[in-house]
């Protein structure tokens, strides 16, 4: 069961408003926004937007005694700006992404998702939406195009030699399973050293790339500061450098700053300030929580306010 990561501190750093409205981009098993509304009581409200359909059916059992006070769409948060506005919601007091996958995307083998079960070389969050598969990229792709996946959405250094034998085994046979492919990358890479599974980067850029991730997330931020009112709040959590990065430079580059001037002084460097960075270094899990939830080893949640209005 998936157990929601750094609980406490997203619902006391976002939930700022008693009563309000607040989007969840990510609903996964609904632990965030069931957590927002007993926060924000009775008269909150949260829209909650999925990609996975199934993450859907299961939230909305969990959420049934909330079912005056949340609304569930099938959607990418990338899109929430135009979906709020569709429902008559111009403003919210706050925004969550809690972004990747949700332990039982994980655990379903049929995703395609894990190394660690074998499956259909799938990782589509949305298999209604989305008609691009791990397995097309993997077995339709040059050599120089897959490489370049595996670097920008993996960091994979061993990216050249991964890709090499994927190519002679892909002469074999296609690759159709998470096992093989997973089996591929092991003995590329000369077997397993460590606690960390040597196909862990090939499945990361994989799965980035077949969802858009990273284009997903620019816009969803976009989108939640656009809807956010005065004093509202986006608290995002991420767990890889590549999407912390992209959440960074969204806050800071709508926050500006103050540079010290040589001759004394200083000056505003950047826009018109936006937002207000609520959480100078990124908060991560206790290590109770992270002995308890493996996931929260790698969260990293930052929070922003807006101070501004566009
Ligand atoms: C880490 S889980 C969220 C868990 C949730 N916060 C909870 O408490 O149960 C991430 C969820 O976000 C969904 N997701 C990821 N990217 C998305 C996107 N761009 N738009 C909508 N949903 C997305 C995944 O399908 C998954 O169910």
């Amino acid at each position: 069961m998936h157990e929601s990561v750094l609980m406490r501190e997203v619902v006391d750093l976002l939930v700022v408003k008693q009563g309000g409205t607040y989007i969840d981009g990510t609903l996964g098993n609904g632990g965030h926004t069931r957590a927002i509304i007993e926060r924000a009581g009775a008269k909150s409200f949260v829209m909650a937007l999925d990609r996975d359909e199934l993450a859907l059916e299961r939230a909305g059992k969990v959420l049934d005694v909330f079912r005056n006070q949340v609304c569930l769409v099938h959607g990418n948060f990338s899109e929430m700006a135009e979906v709020a506005r569709s429902k008559g919601i111009n403003t919210v007091d706050g925004v969550l992404l809690d972004l990747g996958v949700s332990s039982e995307q994980l655990d379903e083998g049929c995703r395609g998702f894990s190394f660690m079960r074998d499956g259909p070389l799938d990782m589509r969050m949305d298999q209604q939406g989305n008609d691009m598969t791990a397995a097309d990229l993997v077995n339709g792709l040059g050599e120089n195009e897959l490489c370049e996946i595996l670097i920008e959405f993996g960091e994979e250094k061993m990216a050249r030699r991964v890709v090499k034998a994927i190519a002679r085994e892909r002469e074999i046979e296609p690759i159709r399973t998470t096992g093989r492919l997973a089996g591929i990358v092991e003995r590329a890479m000369g077997g397993r050293r460590g606690r960390v599974h040597p196909a862990t980067k090939t499945f990361q850029a994989l799965r980035i790339k077949v969802n858009d991730e990273l284009g997903s997330l620019k816009k969803g931020l976009e989108g939640g500061l656009s809807l956010l009112g005065m004093e509202g709040r986006m608290a995002v959590i991420s767990f890889h450098s590549l999407e912390d990065r992209i959440v960074k430079r969204f806050f800071a580059g709508h926050s500006g700053k103050w540079e010290s001037l040589q001759g004394g002084g200083a000056e505003w460097v950047g826009e018109k300030p936006r937002m207000q960075i609520c959480t100078k270094k990124p908060i991560e899990a206790s290590i109770a929580e992270m002995d308890r939830n493996p996931r929260a080893r790698s969260a990293k949640l930052r929070v922003a306010e807006k101070s501004e209005m566009m």
